[in-house]
């Protein structure tokens, strides 16, 4: 019975031994990169564009990266910061995820910061824009933007512009805050005057009230941010109101005139100005390439600034892999990743050393129709623009 029993666990032992042999292999080839991504809920536009960039750097780069294969896990936190954060921690926990990545807003970001600190794994912001967010953990990098880096440049474009008394209306959490202030501080600094900081809700909001109270102030422009997925909104309620008409001209980030959004928000929105990173009709070479290729694996979507920064996250992390020769230490990856530097179809961009934020040129657009369809056109460029915040 003893010699049975032995030799029945040699043999499980060795069996043990054969499965666990290509099993330890495929685990050390594999890098797996998590995204957190709201796929339903109200921000579901930025899942959806930030998940087609991603699958389409890999396919167009393929999934070897220095001898290891990227293995993409796409996770949706419906929009809450609850499972955004349990999402991480079953990522990097159970699925031994190497960076993590995605975070449709902010707090959605802040949510995952500290697990990105505790575990050592590079976290990617794709879309998230208040500026502190990077500040809270070592881990943290951005391929997105920050809001005062947004919202400067039409801040002076205003005063050089002939505007001088602007109401500004922002959704009422990190990023709107950041706009409001920035767009203020670069206002006033040129000798304009900021008439009142008006705030709508995140959720739901309802902008009418907002919007008569702008109205009734006079101003010469009304500067507005809302995130990706509520510019239309805004905008129907705009016309609505009769801004134009009024004699108030509207202004605000691209957030606004997102790309994806645009051709259903009519042609009352025709001449708007604003300022932002990316623009679908961005002219380059690399953007008409992008630009294609995206459209054609969505069945005709079109990208907007979600979909190049979910793009330039990928090219983030591959560049990395290639720096520490497939080495998935959390660390050395986030220092390969600090300094890089590459053309991105929003134009040239980089990696601050120091504030692991990104540096991008800002671009002045206006709303145009072209071929049937309505496009932000760029007409000015602010070239390498860091976030003007931080310390
Ligand atoms: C944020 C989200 C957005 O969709 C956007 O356009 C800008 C900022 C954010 O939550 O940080």
């Amino acid at each position: 019975m003893a010699h049975k029993s032995f030799s029945k666990s040699v043999l499980s032992a060795a069996v043990a031994l054969t499965l666990a042999g290509p099993l330890a292999a495929m685990a050390e080839d594999s890098v797996k990169v998590g995204l957190i991504l709201p796929m339903t809920g109200a921000s579901a536009s930025t899942g959806r564009q930030i998940e087609a960039a991603a699958r389409l750097y890999i396919a167009e780069h393929g999934n070897k990266v220095a001898g290891k294969t990227i293995e993409l896990i796409v996770k949706d936190d419906q929009g809450t910061a609850d499972m955004s954060k349990r999402l991480a921690q079953e990522l990097v926990v159970n699925d031994k995820a190497a960076i993590l990545g995605g975070f449709g807003l902010t707090p959605l970001a802040l949510a995952v910061g500290p697990v990105a600190t505790q575990a050592k794994v590079p976290a990617v912001i794709m879309a998230a824009g208040t500026s502190m967010i990077v500040e809270q953990s070592p881990y943290f990098v951005r391929t997105s933007f920050t809001l005062p880096q947004n919202t400067t440049p039409i801040a002076e474009w205003s005063v050089k512009n002939g505007i001088k008394k602007v109401v500004t209306l922002v959704s009422d959490y990190g990023p709107g805050l950041d706009a409001e202030k920035a767009f203020k501080v670069k206002f006033e600094a040129e000798g304009g005057q900021v008439l009142d900081q008006l705030r709508a809700p995140l959720a739901n909001p309802d902008f009418a009230a907002f919007l008569q109270k702008a109205k009734d102030l006079k101003p010469d422009a009304l500067f507005l941010f809302v995130p990706s997925g509520q510019g239309a909104s805004l905008m129907k309620q705009v016309n609505e109101r009769g801004l134009t008409q009024a004699g108030i001209k509207v202004i605000g980030t691209g957030d606004v005139t997102d790309d994806d959004l645009l051709n259903s928000m009519g042609d009352d929105v025709i001449g708007m100005i604003t300022s932002h990173d990316y623009s679908t009709d961005h002219n380059s070479p690399e953007n008409k390439a992008f630009v294609a290729a995206f459209m054609k694996a969505t069945n005709n979507l079109r990208p907007n600034f979600m979909a190049v920064n979910g793009y330039d996250g990928m090219a983030l992390i591959y560049k990395a892999l290639e720096k520490t020769k497939g080495d998935t230490d959390g660390t050395k990856l986030i220092e390969a990743m600090k300094g890089e530097a590459w053309v991105s179809p929003r134009g040239p961009i980089s990696i601050d050393p120091q504030t692991r934020d990104i540096v991008q040129n800002v671009y002045i657009r206006k709303v145009e129709k072209k071929n049937g369809q309505l496009y932000n056109v760029e007409f000015d460029t602010i070239a390498n623009v860091k976030d003007p915040t931080h310390k």
